[in-house]
């Protein structure tokens, strides 16, 4: 198949991504349903955008800079902020409904680490209605074809000149249907990564079963480098024992946290902003409460039994029916939540123009780094995927007007796709693929979760370089793809382990016991390539 634009991804920022380029001939590749698998769709509390003029531009740039641990990549903060009403206003355009307020405007809430209520919402179901609205919209363009179950296992990358210089350059990528076992190439002239981040290297996450960091890791392999890639968000409140979402609406909407002791914790961690502190802080706030045995059952309580309970069945219908469904009504008793693994604030280095450092190759979304610094504030990332989808859209529609040549790649693609399909050895030995994702995941949290230290890391990386060897030789009889994907998670799970250990400070959600202030000295990125982590500082 060859196609102009290639978009890997089924969540928001792929399908903004695909309606800037729609006018060419786009496929988009998904490994779950499209919009249904990513994790725009379970994202609930809301989409940040100075609306109003009391805010502005430099509040939002400053609140998202200081929630960032002042690493984030001030230009592309720069283009998020600037852009991110006017991408609103698309949804809008798109069908999408959002909360408006008694005088007509579009409502607003507060998040936590803002300084202005600026989060736009529909009810507690935002991504939902985003992704309903892009997914009808997208059903005007009659060129954008659609494949589910589809995972990418390989990007097509040659080295070739142009212009007198010698590049990298991105030719589409290798697929795996997961619903019969085909493996076959897309090629493309642009081809654009929307893949979401890897929560799922954590046994719990707000995150669905389809991120395990594919996008990074494939990306990583052909030469593109991955920034921060040790800033793991813990989302401070998900559903105890599965990690399910309890968004942060519930504390934008009045909600309180307090502990088995009914005290009002989030006053030791942070007097003034309290429950509206950065998600860092309250994490590691719920994190230290249930460690220093004032949790229940290993949680704490998040109440919201005082509101109206007509503001709670219009604003939290979804946290209403989701745990009614474990028989807690929340009008009338607390919930019981901690953290839970949510975002990568680290991903693809990219440019303003979402350019990686391979031509061709595009990124945009979760699977994006450098944007968020080390702490991603809540309602930044639906806005986000919009964005930055839009501007991959456009440049990747505006790269599909030059011309490729596969010839060059055709008989290395045959050949890997020759290795892959012998690469599957059902010789019925060795371990169990699931078990060995089990360990790793629980060596994840176990070491490279909220608190991190240096024996903790070290033993974490002997553990993952045990499973790596451990997953040469696995049971044949699994899933192909299970395999595929752990091998993805250990280089994920490597690289976070790595970056980890380089930055010896505590800053945003990367906290080191050992290293437990601020280091002025680590005020800038570690990025990952092929030759290695180096450190740029910020000037
Ligand atoms: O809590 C939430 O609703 C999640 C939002 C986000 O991650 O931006």
């Amino acid at each position: 198949m060859i196609t102009d634009v290639l978009i890997i991804g089924g969540g928001g920022a792929a399908a903004r991504a695909a309606i800037e380029c729609g006018q060419k001939n786009v496929v988009i590749a998904s490994k779950g349903l499209f919009g249904k698998s990513g994790c725009t769709v379970m994202a609930e509390g809301g989409y940040n955008a100075v609306l109003n003029p009391e805010d502005s531009f430099e509040k939002h740039y400053s609140d998202t800079m200081k929630g960032g641990g002042y690493i984030n990549n001030k230009k592309l903060v720069e283009v998020l902020i600037k852009n991110a009403p006017k991408e609103f206003k698309n949804l809008e355009k798109f069908g999408c409904i959002f909360d408006r307020s008694e005088n007509a405007e579009f409502a607003q809430r507060p998040f936590g680490g803002q300084s202005f209520n600026r989060t736009c919402y529909s009810g507690d179901s935002t991504g939902h209605e985003m992704i309903a609205g892009l997914m009808e919209y997208l059903n005007k363009f009659e060129r954008i074809k659609i494949l589910e179950d589809t995972m990418a296992i390989k990007l097509i990358v040659n080295e070739v000149f142009e212009n007198e210089k010698k590049l990298k350059k991105c030719f589409g990528a290798v697929f795996l249907d997961l619903l019969n076992g085909d493996i076959y190439p897309i090629y493309a002239k642009s081809t654009i990564l929307a893949t979401g981040g890897a929560g799922q290297i954590y046994p719990i996450t707000s995150n669905p079963k389809q991120k395990v960091g594919d996008g990074f890791a494939i990306a990583y392999r052909e030469g593109a480098e991955l920034i921060d890639m040790e800033m793991v968000q813990f989302h401070p409140t998900g559903m105890l024992g599965t990690g399910i979402l309890v968004t942060e609406a519930v504390r934008g909407e009045g909600g309180i946290l307090y502990n088995k002791n009914k005290e009002r914790f989030m006053k030791n961690y942070d007097p003034e902003r309290m429950e509206l502190s950065t998600r860092d802080v309250v994490a590691k706030a719920i994190y230290n409460e249930i460690q220093e045995g004032r949790g229940i059952d290993g949680a704490v309580y998040l109440d919201v039994t005082h509101l109206d309970p007509e503001i709670i069945k219009e604003k939290l219908e979804t946290m209403l029916s989701q745990f009614m469904l474990v028989g807690v009504d929340i009008k009338k008793e607390p919930m019981k939540v901690a953290p839970t693994a949510h975002h990568f604030m680290g991903g693809i280095k990219i440019n303003e123009n979402c350019e990686t450092s391979i031509s061709g190759l595009y990124a945009c979304g979760e699977v994006a780094g450098g944007i968020h610094g080390a702490n991603r504030l809540g309602g930044n990332a639906l806005a986000d995927t919009q964005v930055f989808g839009a501007i991959a859209g456009k440049n990747a529609f505006d790269n599909a007007e030059n011309e490729i040549d596969i010839s060059k790649v055709y008989n290395s693609v045959e050949k890997c796709i020759e290795d892959l399909k012998n690469a599957f050895n059902d010789s019925n030995s060795g371990d169990n693929v699931y078990s060995l994702i089990d360990e790793l995941k629980k060596t994840m949290w176990d070491f490279v979760s909220i608190l991190r230290d240096e024996k903790g890391l070290t033993s974490a990386l002997e553990k993952i370089v045990e499973i790596k060897e451990k997953s040469v030789s696995i049971n044949g009889i699994v899933d192909f793809s299970k395999k595929l994907e752990l091998e993805n998670m250990i280089l994920v799970s490597e690289i976070v382990i790595n970056s980890a250990l380089l930055r010896k400070e505590s800053r945003g959600a990367h906290f080191r016991n050992d290293y437990p202030k601020i280091n002025e000295e680590c005020i800038g990125n570690f990025v990952a390539s092929l030759d290695g982590i180096s450190f740029v500082k910020l000037e």
